[in-house]
């Protein structure tokens, strides 16, 4: 078995990192974004992938890798697991569809709530004693997810026509335009900024590097709010106007 993630600011490897650990403590785990990560999927019958849901879509990263690497799912069974700051209807039933249009089994669906990445909009935002409480109860959902796939009964979540039509009409159909192509809207206060370079490091598309002094973008953002989160000088909006609370889930626990 292989675990296979793409995780922006950590909740969706956390979760997936629990998964492994109860399930088969010895499963590999790789990022999708790892140059290696098509050759060792070709080594596995069975996978557990995983990502956070963007507007009950697939991040643009995402859909891009299962799409482009076709291929390699034809055989496969796949247990997905989506990670959420709220509601996304069919978070696990979008990456689903494409699996099984390229000739996967679908195992199985977990859906898991966690904190909201989104530093830079107030309104998403929890206390921490929130987050923990419902990163805890994320926790309990994963060991009866596990325990339930063990038994032969894999857990559903996000796979059903209910949960296909949720997921389209509760968002997924007015916010289609934000998935689709990647974006330039990443803003750097050149003030704030003081070129540390820890953007440039973490971004998993390369789309920021250092030039001449300052932070240039290429318009290959996928909107992961990695960089966002991480920036000391908290000089990174993308969605909002100011960053609010910077979130990771390594930092905080
Ligand atoms: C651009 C964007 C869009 C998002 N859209 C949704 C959404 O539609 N529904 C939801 O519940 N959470 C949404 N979220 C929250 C993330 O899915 C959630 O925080 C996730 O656990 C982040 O995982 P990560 O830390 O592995 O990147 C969104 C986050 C971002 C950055
Ligand atoms: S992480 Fe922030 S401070 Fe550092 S270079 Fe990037 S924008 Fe500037
Ligand atoms: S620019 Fe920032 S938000 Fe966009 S993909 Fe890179 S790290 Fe993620």
């Amino acid at each position: 078995m292989i675990g296979i993630y793409f995780s922006g600011t950590g909740n969706t490897q956390y979760c997936l990192e629990k998964f492994l650990s109860l399930y088969d403590a010895n499963a590999e785990m790789i990022r999708l974004e790892d140059p290696h990560s098509i050759d060792r999927i070709s080594c596995h019958e069975d996978i557990i992938f995983a990502y956070p849901v963007y507007y009950s879509n697939l991040p643009k990263l995402v859909h891009d890798f299962i799409c482009s690497n076709s291929g390699a799912w034809q055989g496969k069974r796949i247990f997905i697991i989506a990670t959420m700051g709220l509601f996304s209807g069919d978070g696990t039933g979008v990456s689903a569809r494409l699996f099984k249009k390229y000739g996967a089994k679908i195992w199985g669906g977990l859906h898991l709530i966690m904190p909201d990445c989104i530093c830079d909009v107030k309104a998403l935002k929890r206390s921490p004693i929130n987050n923990e409480k419902i990163i805890k109860k994320s926790e309990e959902r994963i060991s009866l997810a596990v325990y339930n796939l063990k038994n032969g009964k894999p857990q559903k979540n996000g796979l059903g026509s209910f949960s296909h039509f949720a997921g389209l009409f509760g968002q997924r159909l007015w916010f289609i335009n934000k998935t689709r192509e990647y974006s330039n809207k990443i803003q750097i206060d050149t003030k704030a900024c003081c070129i540390c370079g820890e953007c440039v490091n973490v971004c998993p598309m390369k789309n920021l590097s250092l030039s001449q002094g300052k932070i240039t973008t290429a318009g290959k953002c996928t909107y992961c709010y990695r960089c966002a989160n991480q920036c000391p000088q908290k000089a990174i909006t993308i969605l909002g106007k100011q960053v609010v609370c910077q979130y990771s889930i390594y930092n905080f626990r």
